[in-house]
């Protein structure tokens, strides 16, 4: 029976495992968001992993929406990610880039007076942290159609330095609310023109954006993040089903190497407002597609949600923050490290590098 620690061909990459590092902001960039050596032994410590992906990239610095996250769209954040990759191979790992746009999730004050941009003037909600503390988010600018090609344009940039870095593959952030979500789901986006109002409409961005990075490299090689179930930054969609369905059955179409979906989180359930329970179940029929789920999942959830042909791959984010030889301890049902949430996006090693395999 297949389980985590089976091996899987992910079309035509070789994984050891179907254990996956979730892409995880850590902000421990450079301030000009320039990759470090310090992302690379980070990464590297967790080479064991079927497959890593990075945290969000942005892919401009109309995209750029966290302080301290990296980017891929100059060539001294190229050059930082290729140190990183070589490392990761040499390292026996692999290696995907998640790109990423924040939309209107974002704040003038880190974007040089820059104002936020979305699908329609409405505001993110949620808790947004400057240096100087929380913040509300501002009503981004409603992106005008014309000015769509040159974002997607940036992803497909984004996908060729990707490749020129030495990346195994990348992924579209399509997920948590931030551009493509934006668009997607119809409580962010009012639009009436070609972008919004139906769901082929609404879909348009994160399709030509996939279509895009297919072209810049080629299908197999793009993976795409959905969170049907999530309300992070406010986010909701009248009929998430129909949403959600269309937007899978038109990748598959496409051919894409992966989809990388989000069940609800503990919060979400809890809330009792969880418009899809079972999102790997759910769509699993909607695609041919490799199908790599995640949230909430431990070592006895990964392998029955394998074992029970509801997905290929389970890609796990927190237990990895704090273990970064997770395969192994899940191997030896060896205790796992507690992670500390106060380092998540703190700056330097402590929370970062500094927890202990088991071999230490
Ligand atoms: C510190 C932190 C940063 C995150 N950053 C990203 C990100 O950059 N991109 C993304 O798609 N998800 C991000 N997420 C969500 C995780 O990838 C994952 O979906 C979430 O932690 C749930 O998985 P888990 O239950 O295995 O932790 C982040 C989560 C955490 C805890």
């Amino acid at each position: 029976m297949k389980d985590l620690f089976s091996s899987f061909d992910l079309q035509g990459l070789s994984l050891p495992n179907r254990m996956v590092l979730s892409p995880m902001t850590r902000t421990r960039a450079t301030e000009d968001d320039v990759p470090t050596d310090l992302m690379g032994d980070y990464y590297v410590q967790r080479a064991s992993a079927g497959l890593l992906i990075t945290e969000c990239t942005q892919v401009s610095d109309q995209a750029h929406g966290i302080i301290r996250a990296p980017g891929i769209h100059r060539q001294d954040q190229i050059d930082g990610w290729r140190k990183i990759t070589e490392r990761v191979h040499a390292a026996g790992g692999r290696i995907y880039c998640q790109i990423w746009h924040c939309g209107r999730v974002a704040h003038p004050d880190m974007r040089g007076g820059a104002e936020p941009v979305g699908p329609s003037p409405l505001a993110a909600t949620g808790d947004f942290y400057l240096p100087r503390g929380r913040v509300d988010f501002p009503v981004p600018r409603q992106l005008d159609a014309s000015e769509i090609p040159a974002i997607i344009a940036c992803f497909s940039t984004a996908t060729r330095n990707a490749r020129e870095a030495g990346f195994d593959g990348v992924e579209l952030h399509g997920a948590n609310g931030y551009l493509q979500d934006q668009f997607l789901r119809d409580g962010s986006n009012k639009r009436n023109d070609d972008y919004g109002g139906s769901v082929e409409n609404r879909a348009r961005l994160i399709l030509e954006t996939t279509q895009a990075m297919i072209e810049a490299w080629s299908a197999d090689r793009v993976g795409v993040r959905l969170s049907p179930s999530s309300a992070l930054y406010g986010m909701e969609d009248s009929n998430p089903l129909a949403t959600f369905g269309y937007v899978v059955r038109a990748l598959d179409t496409m051919r894409i190497g992966y989809v990388h979906l989000c069940e609800p989180n503990a919060k979400m359930l809890d809330s009792g407002r969880t418009p899809i329970v079972n999102v790997a179940e759910t769509f699993r029929p909607l695609t041919s597609a490799p199908l790599m789920i995640n949230t909430g999942f431990d070592k006895l959830k990964g392998n029955a949600v394998i074992a029970d042909g509801h997905a290929d791959l389970v890609s796990f984010g927190v237990p990895f923050i704090a273990n970064p030889d997770l395969p192994e301890r899940f191997r030896r049902d060896a205790p796992l490290n507690k992670p500390d949430p106060s380092t998540f996006y703190g700056e330097g090693p402590r929370g970062y590098t500094d927890y202990p395999a088991l071999s230490q």
